[in-house]
């Protein structure tokens, strides 16, 4: 019999501070949203700091860290900056993510085989300094393979390419899209390896991706926080929750 774990949702809270910034002022918090998304149901908060600072600053990381009850997840480019201010924040957890300046969003997994050496201190420390360190990686062996010889505990598998298959409707390329997931999920806990996933879920995705046993952890932010225009935060997790436990049920025999 197939073991399926509780399923942890990871709610992020980035685009209520892309809406804020873009008048400047205070609202609306991602501290509030942050508080609003654990009620309804999120296990954890996440947030990635960027070096442009587009959407989280440094003051709302400290703010969730103090506010909320549940673990806070830190998103951060491998950087001596970024380094300094996740060590003095304290989060639960560090995603470290590749990050590009032009980019829209983080487009792909980190490069853990060339970056090796480089990276290598960074999940060293947080380790040292108690901070769960995931690397968020394409689902591939070779990058599994170097996650555990960097010593992390966790990997988070990058979910984008099979969701904007899906979404262009590129049936042939999802159905291959969503194998390499699976083969990579399977790995990751052949290794050892705790597995989470990520970036362009929505409820339908969500709903089949937790199909994988391995998987312990969903990180969803735009959509939700889309999806909030309509149905209100509260509901726009309440129903990823559901999505995700409705996926879980189907397949857990
Ligand atoms: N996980 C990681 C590591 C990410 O970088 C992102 C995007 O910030 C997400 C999950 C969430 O992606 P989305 O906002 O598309 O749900």
């Amino acid at each position: 019999m197939t073991h399926y774990g509780k399923l942890r949702l990871g709610v992020n809270i980035d685009h209520v501070a892309t809406v804020r910034n873009a008048r400047g002022g205070a609202r609306p918090d991602p501290v509030r949203a942050a508080l609003l998304a654990i009620e309804a149901g999120a296990d954890g908060i996440t947030a990635h700091l960027r070096e442009d600072r587009r959407h989280i600053r440094d003051e709302d990381m400290r703010r969730l860290k103090e506010a909320i009850s549940k673990p806070l997840n830190f998103e951060m480019a491998a950087t001596e900056q970024m380094l300094d201010i996740a060590l003095s924040v304290a989060p639960h957890a560090c995603c470290l993510v590749p990050e590009k300046r032009t980019e829209r969003t983080t487009e792909g997994g980190l490069d853990v085989v060339g970056g090796f050496a480089y990276l290598k201190p960074f999940v060293a420390e947080l380790g040292r300094a108690g901070v769960r360190v995931s690397l968020f990686i394409e689902p591939e062996a070779e990058a599994l393979e170097a996650a555990v010889a960097l010593g992390a505990p966790v990997v988070e598998l990058h979910t984008g390419a099979w969701c904007h298959a899906i979404e262009t409707g590129e049936a042939a390329r999802g159905q291959g899209e969503f194998e390499r997931l699976r083969t990579a999920a399977r790995k990751a806990a052949s290794l050892g390896l705790e597995c989470h996933a990520g970036h362009g879920l929505d409820f339908d995705t969500a709903r089949l991706i937790v199909g994988f046993p391995e998987i312990v952890e969903l990180n969803i932010g735009h959509f939700l926080i889309g999806e909030a225009i309509f149905v209100g935060l509260a509901e726009s997790v309440r129903l990823m929750r559901k999505a995700m436990d409705e996926g879980r049920a189907a397949v857990a025999v």
